[in-house]
C-alpha cells in the first residue's frame, strides 16, 4: 500500500473530517440509526461519538474497512467507545456476514471510494433484515452540468491524491440499482467546501423484500 496510503492519508482524512460542521452532518444522519448496525468504510472511527447507544438506539456495531492504516488510527476511539465494536479489515465488496443479520447499515463518505460499489451495495442489501434501513451521507455527482464536467475532468487527479475517491459517482442511482428503495433523500452543498467535492446526498433506503 505504501507510506502515503497507510499513514499520511489516514492522518489527513482524520484531520479534515472532524470539524464541527462535519460532525453536525454525522449527527444528523446517525440520530435514527438503531439495533444491530453495520458500518462500511469505518475509517478512523469518526462516526463513533455520534451513535445513540442504548436499548432504543444502537445495540451492537460491526464495522469494516480494508485499510490497516485507518484501523490503526481508529484504535483510540475504539477504546473510548460507549459500546464494543467488532472491526474487520475487509472491503465492503466481501461481507462475511449471514443474510438478514443487521437492522441498519451506515455509509458516510465511503461509496465514493469503494472500488466496486454495485456488489458492495448488493451485499449490504443481503445482510440487512427485511425492513432494515441503509443510512448514507455521501458526496458525489452534482446536479449542475458545469459542475459535472469539472468533476469528470478532475476525477483522475482526485483518485490519485485521495486513495481511490471518486468525485462523480451517482450515489442515488447506485443505491436504487441495488434494489434498496430510497425513502428519504436530500441534495445540498456542504458549506465552505468546493462544490465539486461538496455535492452531498443524505438519505435513507429500505430493504423491502
Ligand atoms: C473518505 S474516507 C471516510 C471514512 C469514514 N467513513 C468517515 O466518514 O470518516 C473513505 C473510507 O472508505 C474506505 N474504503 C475504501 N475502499 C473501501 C471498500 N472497498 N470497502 C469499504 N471501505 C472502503 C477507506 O479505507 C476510507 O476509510
Amino acid at each position: 500500500m505504501g507510506f502515503y496510503a497507510d499513514c499520511i492519508f489516514p492522518w489527513l482524512m482524520d484531520l479534515s473530517m472532524r470539524s464541527e460542521s462535519i460532525s453536525a452532518e454525522r449527527r444528523r444522519v446517525l440520530r435514527d440509526v438503531a439495533g444491530d448496525v453495520l458500518e462500511i468504510g469505518f475509517g478512523t472511527g469518526l462516526n463513533l461519538p455520534h451513535y445513540v447507544v442504548g436499548p432504543d438506539g444502537v445495540r451492537s456495531l460491526t464495522a469494516l474497512d480494508p485499510s490497516r492504516g485507518m484501523a490503526k488510527r481508529a484504535a483510540r476511539r475504539l477504546r473510548q467507545a460507549p459500546l464494543a465494536v467488532r472491526l474487520e479489515v475487509l472491503p465492503a465488496e466481501r461481507l462475511p456476514f449471514a443474510d438478514e443479520q443487521f437492522d441498519a447499515a451506515v455509509s458516510t463518505w465511503t461509496l465514493c471510494s469503494v472500488a466496486d460499489p454495485a456488489p458492495a451495495l448488493a451485499g449490504l442489501r443481503r445482510v440487512l433484515k427485511r425492513g432494515g434501513r441503509f443510512f448514507f451521507l455521501e458526496h458525489g455527482r452534482a446536479q449542475a452540468e458545469h459542475l459535472r464536467r469539472w468533476q469528470d475532468r478532475l476525477n483522475p487527479l482526485q483518485r490519485r491524491i485521495a486513495c481511490g475517491c471518486n468525485l462523480n459517482r451517482d450515489i442515488e442511482g447506485l443505491v436504487s440499482q441495488s434494489g434498496l428503495r430510497i425513502i428519504e433523500l436530500e441534495r445540498y452543498f456542504l458549506p465552505r467546501v468546493p462544490k465539486i467535492v461538496g455535492s452531498m446526498y443524505r438519505g435513507v433506503a429500505v430493504r423491502d423484500g
